[in-house]
């Protein structure tokens, strides 16, 4: 090696080391910031208050869709949150001392629900304290006197089930520097007291971005905010103000009722957010909600292209019509309007119209069983297809819905349907040539 490169391999080490070091020094920097409570728990009467206040905060922040197992004691842990990267489990937050956080100072739940730091290191952002950071002092408080309340439940959980090297919780100090802004939310001093509630409630606890902000390679939030993202086999549709897949067309009334009962005139909620709806938006206060639906008006347009529809002399335009006329226009009625409130119109449908159709596919393939909330305590359901329409019916029915009626979006393929019939695990096509819609 010459003498001259040498020195170049020796500069590249030290800067390497340097580096190490300051990145050791970041880790354990994080690890043991202290955050010392500036909202202590109330005693007596105000405790229960106190307590009262905290449960509220748990619904916006629908801490037990994540932390209860299906079938499993409320917030003992153990639900799977599946990522790209491997499996995450929720953490037990009873008062159990052994395997809960009974143990727990308000400093230590503040440092891993809004620092994201918990009882292992670093916590993955499948748990969003990214939004939570945002918690004011005094609902932070109140969620903690709530939380110490819950009773204790025996249940080990081992939270990372990742493979090598997405199980090394240390990395996660960069993912922080590059996507974390460990921030208390802030206030638009010129705006109204209203919109800035909204703008909490859809930031912060509600974390709405969590399922609505498409996510980059590194899992981290992309920039382009609310506008829509994919999950799970589902569609987190766009909730800017885009007048086509977007809640441009919708009134304030129109999304509250959405968030209060799964259903308005347009649409009924389906999959992922359907659980949200059951499980916190519609125990939310009509004020909050109202504040939720104003932010969310206030939301630039999305400036995703609008495709030209396609012409009903399209082949698959033909045979979908056909499709959709002897299996959907019962209920969805031939010009697609649905049936208020009970139904779905799938004209003027900003997720028909979306450009992303995981979740029409999904609803058409296995069914869905329709929102249940006070307010709407016997939704309709929509059956499920996957049995009886080949991948390519399905395919030119989605198409056809998407290009009608003044809708229009990309056509759906055969081999998308077959796909998702996969990833879904939904039924095997039972039907056999005869029976195929030409
Ligand atoms: C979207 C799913 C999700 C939601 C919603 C959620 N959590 Fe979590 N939470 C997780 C996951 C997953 C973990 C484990 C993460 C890890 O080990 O890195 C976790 C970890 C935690 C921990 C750390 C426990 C420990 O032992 O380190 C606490 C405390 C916690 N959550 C409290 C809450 C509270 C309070 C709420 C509501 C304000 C909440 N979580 C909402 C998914 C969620
Ligand atoms: C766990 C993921 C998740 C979270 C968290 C979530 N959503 Fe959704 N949301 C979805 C999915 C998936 C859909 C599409 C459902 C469907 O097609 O029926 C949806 C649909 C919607 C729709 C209907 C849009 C349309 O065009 O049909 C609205 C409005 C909405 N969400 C608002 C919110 C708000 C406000 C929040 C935060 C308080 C929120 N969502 C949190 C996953 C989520
Ligand atoms: C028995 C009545 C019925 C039939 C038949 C039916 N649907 Fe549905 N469909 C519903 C109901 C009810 C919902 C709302 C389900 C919910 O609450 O999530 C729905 C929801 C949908 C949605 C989701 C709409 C949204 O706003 O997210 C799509 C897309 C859809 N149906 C398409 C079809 C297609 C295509 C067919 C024919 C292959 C069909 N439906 C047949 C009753 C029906």
């Amino acid at each position: 090696m010459g003498k001259k490169l040498r020195r170049a391999a020796y500069s590249v080490a030290a800067v390497a080391v340097a580096g190490a070091i300051g990145y050791t020094a970041l880790v354990q920097y994080g690890l043991h910031k202290s955050y010392p409570p500036t909202v202590q728990l109330s005693s007596g009467d105000a405790l229960k208050e106190q307590i009262k206040r905290g449960e509220y905060v748990s619904r916006l922040s629908d801490c037990t869709a994540c932390h209860t197992a299906e079938g499993g004691q409320p917030f003992a842990g153990g639900y799977t949150l599946k990522t790209p990267f491997g499996d995450i489990l929720s953490s037990n937050i009873t008062s159990d001392p052994k395997t809960g956080i009974g143990n727990w100072t308000q400093e230590q739940f503040d440092r891993a629900v809004r620092h994201g730091i918990g009882s292992h290191g670093y916590l993955y952002a499948a748990m969003p304290y990214n939004a939570y950071a945002k918690l004011t002092d005094q609902d932070l408080a109140d969620l903690w006197a709530y939380i110490k309340t819950i009773p204790p439940v025996d249940n080990e959980v081992v939270e990372n089930q990742l493979p090598f090297p997405f199980n090394q919780r240390w990395t996660l100090a960069g993912w922080n520097l590059l996507f974390f802004k460990d921030q208390v939310f802030k206030p638009q001093p010129t705006a109204s007291e209203q919109f800035n509630r909204g703008a909490y409630l859809v930031d912060g606890p509600g974390h709405c971005a969590s399922c609505h902000t498409a996510k980059n390679l590194l899992g981290g939030d992309s920039s382009a905010y609310l506008q829509g993202g994919a999950l799970q086999g589902w569609y987190a549709a766009d909730l800017t103000s885009n007048p086509h897949s977007g809640l441009g067309k919708w009134s304030e009334e129109d999304i509250v009722s959405y968030l209060r009962s799964g259903t308005n005139k347009i649409t009924a909620s389906s999959g992922p957010m359907t659980e949200a709806i059951e499980n916190s938006t519609q125990y939310m206060t009509d004020e909050d909600l109202k504040a939720i639906a104003q932010y969310l008006k206030s939301i630039p347009a999305s400036d995703k292209p609008i495709p030209t529809p396609l012409s009903s002399e399209n082949t698959a335009m033909i045979t979908g019509k056909k499709v959709y006329e002897s299996q959907c226009g019962a209920c969805h009625v031939s010009n697609g309007t649905g049936v208020r409130n009970m139904i779905p119109s799938l004209a003027g449908n900003p997720q028909v119209n979306s450009p992303n159709a995981s979740s029409l596919i999904n609803v058409v393939l296995n069914g869905t069983e329709g929102p249940l909330t006070h307010t709407n305590p016997t939704a309709a359901g929509m059956p499920e297809f996957a049995q009886k329409l080949s991948d390519s019916n399905i395919a030119d029915v989605m198409t056809y819905i998407r290009n009608s009626w003044g809708n229009s979006a990309e056509p759906v393929s055969a081999s998308q349907i077959g796909k998702a019939r996969k990833e879904l695990q939904a039924q095997p096509w039972q039907g056999d040539s005869m029976h195929v819609v030409k």
